[in-house]
């Protein structure tokens, strides 16, 4: 396959996805890449189309479920330097999509910027914060976007404006594209607050959220004028356990991997507490994690 030597960036086979998710489940990769630039991308696009070969773009793995049996196909991460890059334009940052949320934010403090720092704590790349409008305290990522430049699956790049993007709840109409990089909006501001905004929201999330052991974050997405983790709670879950895999004793709507669960562990969990909360609460949860089965 001519794609594997014109490539500049690396590539690697059977690549284990466990190292690759927050999780620490998943699969091997049969080639994972880190694509060097645009044209290593596009060349990667066109090839997989070409060749019929199945793709999955990560980011930090920290909303993805992947099984055990692996992605037979194309794993891109946006990891290099190219696709990292932060820099101001007036008063927005552009952040390419393999930044990580972590940086994005201390870009903008160090710079004075403020309007990001609700996002602290949230362990993603920017590129998969947008695909899924990722939120805290009753605000999201999608409120910040001025513009994004995306690449279709033909490797076409396009910019789409503010009013050309959709966003909802952990949804967003970028997700049919590779995300390159966004324009975020922020406004100046006292660094000193920013400073200090950011460390009250990592102290909220420290009280409330569970980081004792891998995970993916909230499982679920909460249901209307609801909170998942509430839910399930109320249904007596927390703390339950199948195989390799429990419902945290910190917030219910998070499942934690003890050491060595399996893909299969987290669903079956996932189906009983579906199933339980149903019966409790005539209620039908809906997954906020990916699964890639
Ligand atoms: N609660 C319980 N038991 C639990 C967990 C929560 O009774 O086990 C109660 C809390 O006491 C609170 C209410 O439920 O009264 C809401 O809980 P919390 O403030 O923890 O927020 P959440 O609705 O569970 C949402 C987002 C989080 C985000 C937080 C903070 C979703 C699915 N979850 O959680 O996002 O960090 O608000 O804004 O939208 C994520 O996206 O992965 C995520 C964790």
């Amino acid at each position: 396959m001519s794609w594997r030597r014109n490539l500049k960036g690396k590539i690697r086979l059977e690549e284990p996805l466990k190292k690759h998710t927050t999780f620490k489940i998943g699969g091997p990769a049969r080639f994972f890449i880190e694509p060097g630039d645009i044209a290593d991308l596009k060349l990667l696009l066109t090839s997989a189309k070409k060749y019929k070969i199945p793709i999955l773009v990560i980011g930090s793995g920290s909303n993805i479920l992947i099984n055990d049996k692996g992605v037979k196909g194309m794993v891109l991460k946006l990891n290099s330097a190219s696709f990292r890059r932060i820099f101001i334009k007036r008063n927005c940052l552009e952040a390419g999509s393999g930044a990580t949320l972590r940086q994005l934010i201390q870009v903008a403090a160090e710079r004075a910027l403020s309007g990001a720092q609700f996002l602290a704590g949230i362990p993603g790349t920017v590129g998969g914060a947008l695909a899924m409008n990722a939120g805290a305290w009753g605000k999201n990522i999608g409120e910040l976007v001025q513009k994004a430049t995306v690449m279709d699956y033909n490797g076409n790049i396009k910019v789409l404006n503010k009013k050309d993007i959709r966003f909802g709840y952990r949804k967003s109409s970028l997700r049919k594209f590779i995300i390159l990089s966004a324009c975020i909006k922020l406004a100046k501001k006292n660094k000193k607050e920013i400073k200090d905004n950011i460390n009250k929201y990592l102290e909220r999330r420290r009280n409330t959220q569970d980081a004792s052991l891998p995970n993916a974050g909230c499982i679920f997405k909460n249901p209307p004028g609801k909170s998942a983790g509430r839910l399930i709670d109320l249904c007596g879950l927390k703390g339950k356990r199948i195989g390799g895999a429990s419902v945290s004793v910190r917030h219910a709507n998070f499942i934690l991997n003890q050491g060595n669960a399996k893909a299969g562990d987290i669903l079956k969990l996932m189906r009983l507490i579906k199933t339980e909360v149903k019966r409790k609460f005539n209620i039908t949860l809906e997954p906020e994690i990916r699964i890639w089965q």
